[in-house]
């Protein structure tokens, strides 16, 4: 989509479409006043009538073609003011952007970004509907004979403001929402390709391929032989069932001072997983081709980083491997060691993903992490506990939990903290090994980022489970969303502005 930033009045500017907001309170933006003088009263008395359905996420559209400049008005709901947040903007201009959708429009005003809402300036209600708008046109076409035509889309988004100091927010909203969209974009493709195509070859290659646009960046791709002189037995334990070669890929991007320590992102890079030997049952294991969607999310993340020139170091580094059942799979019960010289006996190749995070996390040592961040759709447990909403978030540093969360709301893609308390640690204990890669059947998800936490001593670390954000499981919908490449993008962002904690 084509964004233009503008100082000029909304009567003077005509688009196919406009958008404005209304609070519960009924009372009209800037915007809307405006329209409303313009035509005769046309909001305060469908406001009056109870026309106008101002409940967050609903519509109401005014259409009359006689109105050359703005034949169509599309009224978003927005609730109430005081709980008016980035994630309840999104939600009311996806609304709109649908409903706008129907009436085949080419040129739409975005009115919305008029509406007061929590903590959210000028800029950053821009980036957030950048980041919509894009992401509704997001279609995938890769393993199809045809590619949709987008015909029916939006193709233009006006900001208009009447103060020229605005502009230059607007314009940065822009940026970094097109960027954020971008990484979102790359990840959701990456997500959504079958595991047949992306391999962990595939997913190496693929970062390689960043490198070729954008020369700040740094690639490096490890081998299984190289990482057996490294000692990293769990993770390649993983691919050991699998006739895919696992691959250990680092991504540098240098857009800090020399010598400054960089943040690392950490992704699992499960390419399809089975379960292995502890097979998963068949129905939606289809689903387990999006179990490298934080690696996705990191590559995507990084892309980001590239095109906005963030003057920062970051580091991502992807493990990737295939779960399968082969002949020389692991077997329940096998002890193998890990690089960090602590032994695991693997209970349930099913528990893969802490597997191959493990050996990935004593590996960044090397960069000299500020922080480590891992990304992971690690346990079905996860989504038990907090639906498709946020990513659960468990963290060893209190400040790097509040960036985080901050991240999260200011991009509406949130994450939710669980404990990481010394309570759940003897859930691990094994008879056999220094760690089980399991504990019982109860906090899974914190018990599997119990087990993570045993090899991240030794810096700030924060542990993401994306398991029930990374895709949407049916329907019309069913896809990689592209999460938390906003969360993770944002959360750099407010590090190299030095607002980070
Ligand atoms: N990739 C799965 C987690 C998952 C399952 C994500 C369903 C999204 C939807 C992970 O490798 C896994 O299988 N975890 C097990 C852990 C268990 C064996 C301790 C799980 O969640 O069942
Ligand atoms: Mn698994
Ligand atoms: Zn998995």
């Amino acid at each position: 989509m084509n964004y233009i930033a503008k100082t000029v009045s909304i009567d003077k500017e005509p688009a196919d479409c406009v958008i404005v907001g209304m609070f519960k309170s009924g009372q009209l933006s800037h915007s809307a006043k405006k329209l409303d003088t313009l035509y005769q009263g046309i909001l305060t008395r469908a406001s009056r009538r109870g026309i106008i359905d101002t409940g967050l996420g609903q519509v109401t559209t005014l259409h009359d073609s006689s109105r050359s400049r703005h034949p169509c008005i599309i009224v978003a709901g927005c609730g109430e003011q005081d709980r008016f947040t980035i994630p309840s903007f999104q939600r009311a201009l996806s609304a709109a952007l649908s409903e706008a959708k129907k009436h085949k429009v080419n040129s739409v005003i975005n009115g919305l970004i008029e509406m007061q809402v929590n903590h959210a300036d000028m800029q950053t209600r821009v980036q957030a509907s950048v980041v919509i708008s894009e992401n509704s046109l997001y279609s995938y076409s890769h393993t199809k004979s045809k590619a949709s035509d987008g015909k029916g889309s939006v193709k233009k988004m006006k900001f208009l403001t009447r103060r020229s100091a605005e502009l230059s927010k607007i314009r940065e909203g822009k940026k970094f929402g097109e960027a954020i969209a971008g990484g979102m974009k790359l990840a959701r493709d990456l997500g959504n390709l079958p595991g047949n195509i992306c391999t962990p070859t595939y997913l190496a290659s693929q970062a390689r391929n960043l490198k070729k646009a954008h020369p700040k960046l740094q690639v490096t791709v490890l081998g299984e032989a190289q990482m057996r002189k490294l000692g990293m037995g769990a993770l390649l334990s993983v691919s050991d069932g699998s006739v895919q070669p696992a691959k250990l890929v680092s991504l540098e991007y240098k857009g800090g001072k020399p010598g400054q320590r960089p943040v690392v992102l950490v992704g699992k890079g499960i390419t399809f997983d089975t379960g292995g030997i502890s097979l998963k049952p068949g129905s939606a294991m289809d689903e387990m081709k999006f179990d490298m969607c934080g690696a996705g999310s990191v590559i995507g993340t990084i892309k980001a980083c590239c095109m906005l020139d963030i003057p920062l170091n970051v580091v991502g580094v992807i493990a990737c491997a295939e779960n399968m059942p082969g002949g020389k799979a692991t077997r329940p019960g096998d002890v193998v060691s890990t690089m960090s010289g602590q032994t695991v006996e693997i209970l349930n190749t099913d528990a893969e993903g802490r597997l191959v995070l493990c050996d990935a996390l004593t590996y960044v040592k090397k960069f000299k992490p500020e922080i480590v961040i891992d990304i992971a759709t690690l346990t079905g447990a996860c989504v038990v506990a907090l639906g498709h909403v946020p990513a659960g978030l468990m963290c060893n540093d209190e400040p790097l939990v509040n960036g985080l969360l901050e991240a999260g709301e200011r991009t509406g893609d949130r994450a939710w903290r669980l404990p990481l308390w010394e309570d759940y640690q003897p859930q691990l204990d094994s008879n056999f090994a220094d760690m089980a890669n399991i504990g019982s059947r109860w906090a899974g998800t914190i018990t599997a980022a119990c087990f993570l936490s045993r090899f991240t001593e030794k810096y700030r670390w924060a542990h993401l489970d994306i398991a029930g954000i990374a895709w949407h499981s049916s329907g019309k919908k069913k896809g990689a969303t592209g999460r938390p490449v906003p969360l993770l993008t944002q959360f750099l962002l407010q590090q190299a502005s030095g607002t980070g904690h």
